[in-house]
């Protein structure tokens, strides 16, 4: 029997058009691509490439017995250590049933957009989720666009000018630094400026700080400090941690939107339960304070630092519009002055562009459309991520320089890949 043409079994019309996401979509077509023989340069999906911190892993392997349902909310010792956390870097007060535990921070985002019942706000180019999971519950997304020459960030007034003409409405915006996908991040000064204007509107913050400890500077600002009240603290393992396999998010709700924290811990409650257990134990030697992660941490930031200089030189060196990234591991370059000579190619798009780039060099990066941006726009994503991180954490040097051998023998592929989309534009 075949059910799928059956009159009266329908998918929801809220997935129509929607499939597998292109993040991962692009890491299947890598691994078809190598089974094939294939050279091919994995800078598509934005997975770290440095191994889980040595405490982490043995706390890991020390409570691989843990084998009972935890509270949905999670376990209560990872969330005094989370309440701690949040202390020592924001200074701001919170309590553990202001903790939510889940099995990644994509699945609390998706459970929030479920029981918060307002308008979302949407800056683009944005990661690739948000706006699917809206649709698939049914919300209303309303993007913002931004502009390279405002370094792909919203404005104070952006926010007013959507606000003013219905200041009543309840909003969530999602506000997502280090950005995936610009690499770009918001000054403490910026921060301040949208907070003012956000409480003012009573507007609730999803701040998507997944990146925050691989922000460049080592001392990244958090809307959290000027907007305690009103700002979702949303962060994990997936990225700093190297763990995104292990599936570990958090969010940080405040105190007095407990109505709020308590609905998605209902939700969950029916749908996953609770979160790993061996993995939650493992994740309070992940966030407690400890110097030799503080020290993991500074070396994983650096090497993408000065990954992303050397390769942003690179592109600079052509006619290609980039940003130098300020965190995280991806830059978001436009290639439009190349527009002539690619449509010459018959590449039109963003695309056809990143297929292009894949079938003429193996190299693999995403479209900007893929993150919301027109398709016309001739921008792409390049996560810098193809290397070994267990190598480069092994030969880091004892005085922090890391210098272009080390790089070209740790981070070599990554460089090799842009290095062949350098030629690929001189050959236009
Ligand atoms: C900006 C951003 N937010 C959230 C996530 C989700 O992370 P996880 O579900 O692994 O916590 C990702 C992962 O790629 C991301 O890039």
């Amino acid at each position: 029997m075949i059910y799928h043409n059956s009159p009266d079994i329908k998918l929801n019309t809220n997935l129509g058009g929607l499939s597998t996401s292109a993040t991962i979509a692009i890491q299947q077509l890598c691994r078809q691509l190598q089974r094939q023989g294939k050279n091919v340069y994995r800078l598509g999906l934005g997975q770290s490439p440095f191994p889980v911190p040595d405490p982490v892993i043995k706390t890991l392997q020390e409570n691989a017995h843990q084998k009972d349902y935890l509270a949905v909310k999670g376990l209560e010792e990872l969330r005094q250590t989370l309440v701690d956390y949040h202390h020592r870097w924001f200074d701001v007060e919170c309590g553990i049933e202001d903790v939510v535990v889940g099995p990644g921070s994509k699945e609390l985002m998706f459970i929030l957009q479920l029981v918060y019942d307002g308008e979302i706000l949407l800056p683009l180019p944005a990661w690739v989720s948000y706006s699917p999971q809206a649709r698939i519950i049914g919300r209303n997304v309303n993007a913002i666009m931004t502009y390279k020459e405002e370094n792909y960030k919203i404005t104070a007034q952006q926010i007013d000018t959507i606000c003013r003409l219905d200041p009543n409405r309840s909003r969530l915006l999602i506000l997502n630094y280090p950005s995936n996908p610009t690499g770009q991040t918001y000054s403490a000064e910026e921060l301040e400026e949208l907070a003012e204007v956000l409480a003012t509107y009573k507007v609730l913050v999803l701040a998507d700080e997944i990146y925050a400890r691989l922000d460049f500077s080592g001392d990244p600002a958090s809307i959290v400090t000027y907007y305690p009240e009103g700002t979702i603290f949303s962060g994990g393992l997936s990225k700093w941690c190297g763990a995104g396999g292990w599936r570990l998010g958090i969010f940080i709700v405040p105190e007095k939107m407990r109505w709020l924290t308590d609905a998605m811990a209902t939700v969950a409650s029916e749908t996953f339960t609770s979160t790993s257990a061996p993995i939650q134990y493992a994740a309070v030697a992940a966030f407690k304070e400890n110097p030799e992660i503080d020290r993991y941490v500074e070396k994983c930031r650096n090497v993408l630092a000065t990954l992303a200089d050397e390769i942003t030189g690179q592109l600079q060196k052509t006619a290609v519009d980039v940003l130098p990234a300020q965190g995280g591991f991806y830059i978001f370059p436009d290639f439009s002055s190349y527009r002539t000579k690619l449509a010459e190619k018959n590449i039109l798009n963003s695309a056809q562009l990143c297929d292009g780039i894949l079938q003429d060099t193996g190299v693999a990066i995403l479209p900007g459309s893929d993150f919301g941006r027109d398709p016309e726009e001739l921008t792409a994503r390049l996560a810098f991520v193809d290397f070994d991180g267990g190598k480069a954490l092994q030969q880091y040097p004892e005085d922090g320089v890391l210098n272009r051998e080390y790089l070209l023998n740790c981070c070599g592929r990554t460089v090799e890949a842009v290095e062949r989309l350098v030629n690929w534009l001189d050959a236009l």
